[in-house]
Parts: structure tokens; sequence; C-alpha cells
């Protein structure tokens, strides 16, 4: 009997439309455009509007997936939103996406993990799509980081940016299509090189913790580049070594968009050529969960893929986290 896979048959992404280059930031910090730029390989980013939070840019990205598809929002069983920037701390942002857009037969929920969150919720649906109790599951992958970063302090705010990512999922059974192996982790000894401090039950908001400005992200970039290096590299190889694919058979190499020069390490080490690897840091710089799920919308749109590409996405983020997913591209070019 053939297996049953969990297959991406629908993409989309969401940006907000202002944009902020790194002049502009040069303009309010003591930065500039080639410091970012050699440092990051960060041009620009975007920025929500202040009317619009998680669940607007969620919408607007799963709008763009399901276009021009026969799949209605009522036929949604399952909304999996990744992030780390929810509308609120409860509800759900998925349960305030699965009204929006009017999914009257979904159930949902949000799943925390930073820049593996993409990853980690699509390795979740997959459970409920092979086991066969769901047929249709929305994965979303967006963080609004423009909500908790400094724009004072110019290490971070440099770094991040807002957008959103969303696939849809259903079963298939045809061969060397759909998620075809995964590998994820976690090392909590790593929390404390990137975190908010406040705001959770272990230190609730208070006049101390706003005047402390223990409500943004805290980083200290260098034990997490060198975290990042490490675990892509690591990662990947030992995907590719499993499934016994050498790096030329890989149609798309999907990393998380954190910095050119980790990316640039991974390639390397694969031995990689730029043709094969998705990237848009350059003009959304970090944007967290978003960061996969919209590389891999402009790598649809764009033509790049073809039915049974084989592709690989590679995250690591706050935790630590991270993980890699093998997927045989299940869809037919735009
Ligand atoms: N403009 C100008 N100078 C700056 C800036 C800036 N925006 N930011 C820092 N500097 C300065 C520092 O103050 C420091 O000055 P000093 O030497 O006088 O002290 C100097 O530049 C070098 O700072 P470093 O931190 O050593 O710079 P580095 O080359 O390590 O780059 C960076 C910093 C870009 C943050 C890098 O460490 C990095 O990318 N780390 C990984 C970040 C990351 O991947 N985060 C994951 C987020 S994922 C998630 O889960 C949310």
């Amino acid at each position: 009997m053939s297996e049953i896979r969990a297959n991406i048959t629908a993409v989309g992404m969401y940006v907000p439309e202002k944009r902020v280059t790194n002049h502009d930031l040069s303009r309010v910090l003591d930065t500039s455009d080639a410091w970012i730029r050699s440092r990051t390989g960060i041009s620009e980013r975007r920025i929500a509007g202040k009317d619009q939070a998680n669940s607007d840019l969620s919408v607007r990205a799963i709008q763009d997936a399901l276009e021009g598809t026969p799949h209605r929002p009522e036929d949604i069983d399952l909304i999996i939103v990744t992030t780390v920037t929810p509308d609120m701390m409860f509800p759900s942002t998925a349960c305030r996406i699965q009204e929006k857009i009017g999914a009257a037969n979904a159930w949902g929920f949000d799943l925390s993990g930073a820049c593996s969150g993409f990853l980690f919720g699509l390795s979740t649906a997959a459970q409920f799509i092979r086991t066969g109790t769901h047929k249709k599951v929305l994965v979303v992958g967006t963080d609004v980081m423009s909500s908790i970063i400094d724009f004072e302090d110019r290490a971070t705010c440099v770094l991040f940016g807002d957008g959103a990512g969303a696939v849809l999922l259903e079963p298939t059974e045809e061969e060397e299509v759909g998620i075809l192996d995964s590998t994820l982790g976690c090392d909590g000894s790593g929390g404390k090189f990137l975190f908010m401090p406040a705001g959770g039950s272990h230190r609730p908001a208070s006049h101390e913790t706003v005047d402390k400005r223990m409500h943004y992200v805290h980083q200290d970039g260098r034990n997490v580049f060198k975290f990042a290096v490490r675990v892509m590299c690591d990662t990947s190889v030992g995907l590719l070594q499993r499934n016994g694919i050498p790096t030329d058979q890989l149609s798309l190499f999907v990393p998380h968009q954190a910095n050119m020069r980790i990316i640039k390490s991974s390639m390397s080490r694969l031995k990689l050529a730029e043709d094969q690897v998705a990237v848009n840091i350059d003009r959304y710089a970090n944007t967290t969960a978003a960061t996969i799920p919209t590389c891999l919308a402009e790598a649809h749109r764009q033509g790049r893929l073809k039915k049974r590409d084989k592709v690989l996405m590679v995250s690591f983020g706050a935790g630590f986290t991270w993980g890699g997913i093998l997927l045989g591209w299940g869809m037919d070019p735009p």
C-alpha cells in the first residue's frame, strides 16, 4: 500500500506596503547602509501599518494562496499559525484568522517556534494529514517583528521586518511528492541568547518592565550567529545524506533568512550554486516565521519549481530551535 504524505498544494504571501530602507534607519540611528548590508545582506524591510495586526497580514497571505485554486475557506479543516507576535496572548491568532476568512469548519491553534516555527508547524500539520483525519490544513508563518523590536537598539532593530506566508497541505500518494523527511530539535540552554524578557507569566508586564525596555527582543548576536552556522549546515548535510541526495540534485535550498553570511556559509559547505538558493532577506530582512513560506511563494510564482523537484528547507531560531524538511515539490509552475 502506498504511503500518505502531506503535500503543499497552494502557497501565498503578503508583506506590508511600507518600505523602510537602511538609509531611512541611518537617519534616526547610529548606523549606516554599508554596515547593515555588509554584516547582514539586508537593504530594506517592510513594516506593518498601525492598523495592521498579525492576523491581517496572515489573512492576506492565505487569500493570496487560495486565489486561483478551487479551495474555499469553508473547505479548511485546520489552521496552524506559527508566530511569536500573535495579535494578543489569547484568543489565538488562529481563531481570529478563522473568523476573518470565514473558515467555518476549521479548528486551529498557534504554535511558538520562533524562526523554526514554520517548519514545526508544517511537521505538525503533516501528522494530521498522514493519519487521514484531516484533508486540508493551512499553515501560516507570520510575524510582526516591528511590534517587539526596540527601534532605539541598533544591534537588533536593523535585522527584522514584518511579513506572512501561507501554505495549504493536502494528502497525496504520488511518488516523490510531499514531505519526504524531516528533523526537528531544540536546546533550551540557548534561551538566554535570544528572548523577550517580560510579558509572560515569568515576568508579567509592569511599569518596571516597561521602563526597563523588557518587552523587546534581546539578543546576543555573536552567540546566535555561531549556533546558526553550525546547526544550519549539520541539519542540511544530515537530511541530504540520510536520503541519498547529492547537493547537485537539490532544486531549491530554502534557508531561514536571518543573515546573508549564515546563508553563504551553508551554501559553501553544501557547494550550492546561487540559482539553487532562495533569498529574500535583502528585501524583507528577517521576518521570523515568515521567511521560509515567503521564499517558497516567490520561488513558485517565479516558476523556479516544477513537480517532484527536491526542496530543502532549513531553519534555526530562538529557543534554541532548529529544523529541516525535505520536500518533493507538488505543484506545476503557475
Ligand atoms: N550599525 C552599526 N554598528 C553596529 C550595529 C549597527 N546596526 N549593530 C552593532 N554595531 C556595532 C557593535 O556595537 C559593535 O561595535 P564595537 O565593536 O564597537 O562593540 C560592532 O558593530 C560589531 O558588532 P558585532 O555584534 O560583533 O557584529 P557582528 O558582525 O556579529 O554582526 C549581527 C551582528 C548582524 C547581529 C550578527 O551577529 C548576527 O547576524 N547574528 C545572528 C542574528 C540572528 O540570526 N538572529 C536570529 C534571529 S532568529 C529568531 O528566532 C527571532
